[in-house]
């Protein structure tokens, strides 16, 4: 999606750029990383599995994606490669539409401990929420992730079964987890009967755009989102980086709609 997504937007803004892949062997990540110097590439996504890794070959690193411990974007700043985490904040831009700019002060749930998790985790506390209690299939990974955020928090881990039961405490849900998504759409990581009404349910899945999850949290009268925000604002804060320009939303998020069908 990421292609067609950006080249719309450098259409719009009628800038003569041209977004493409390439898949990058483990072994060849230096060589790649120093190609962006040597082609003059003016920036760069990186996904899984080098999110991680990228870090020690850059000149730079911002310092949420220092604490996030990953980088999803770089930007080649007069020749000096910088690298920036834009999920966890394409994340927090995306629930601030469903939630309103006022997100300090909400109680927050996170299902799943994993790259993403920790991405919107870290951002969300380094946004002011201080309430952001974490469900994991895996204790022992989610309590890793919660130690290490270096952002002050009042945070517990829940069971999945306690979670379940506590549903009712939390203003906003978010499922980070990749169950639910296609083909498997009809599984969900919880069952949402102590749903508040009116609370937000957040699923960073967008294929579907309704997973079985955000389906059953709708019939509780809750109000659901979808991946979808998430990706388009990761992607237009990649943008910005990259051009100075902060780029139609709508553009962007026709284009990946029109993709999905
Ligand atoms: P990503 O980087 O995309 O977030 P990940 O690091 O593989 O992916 O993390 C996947 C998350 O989904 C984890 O929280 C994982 O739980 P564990 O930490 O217990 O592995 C969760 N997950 C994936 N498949 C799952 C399943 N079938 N049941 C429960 N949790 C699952």
């Amino acid at each position: 999606m990421s292609p067609l997504m950006h080249n719309s937007a450098f259409e719009d803004n009628g800038i003569n750029a041209e977004y493409v892949r390439f898949h990058v062997k483990k072994e060849q990540l230096p060589d790649a990383i120093r190609g962006i110097k040597a082609l003059g590439i003016q920036g760069v996504n990186v996904t899984v599995p080098h999110k991680e890794h990228v870090m020690s070959l850059l000149d730079g690193i911002d310092p949420l994606a220092k604490a996030i411990g990953a980088v999803n974007t770089i930007a080649n700043e007069n020749g000096k490669l910088i690298g920036y985490n834009t999920d966890g904040l394409g994340f927090v831009e995306g629930l601030k539409k469903a939630a309103g700019d006022r997100l300090e002060n909400k109680s927050m749930l996170i299902i799943g401990a994993g790259g993403a998790a920790r991405a919107i985790y870290y951002t969300l506390a380094s946004s002011g929420v201080r309430k952001i209690d974490v469900t994991n299939r895996t204790p022992g990974r989610a309590v890793k992730m919660m130690d290490a955020c270096p952002f002050p928090l009042d945070s517990s881990f829940l069971t999945l079964e306690a979670a379940e039961n506590e549903l009712h405490e939390y203003d906003v849900i978010i499922q980070t987890t990749s169950i639910g998504m296609f083909p498997h759409i009809e599984d969900s990581p919880i069952k949402v009967n102590a749903l508040k009404r009116g609370s937000i349910v957040s699923d960073i899945i967008y294929n579907p755009l309704e997973t079985s999850l955000l389906k059953q949290a709708k019939e509780k009268g809750a109000l659901t989102q979808n991946g979808l925000d998430m990706f388009v604002y990761q992607g237009a804060l990649s943008f910005q980086k990259w051009t100075g320009i902060f780029p139609s939303y709508s553009i962007m998020r026709d284009t990946v709609l029109q993709q999905l069908g």
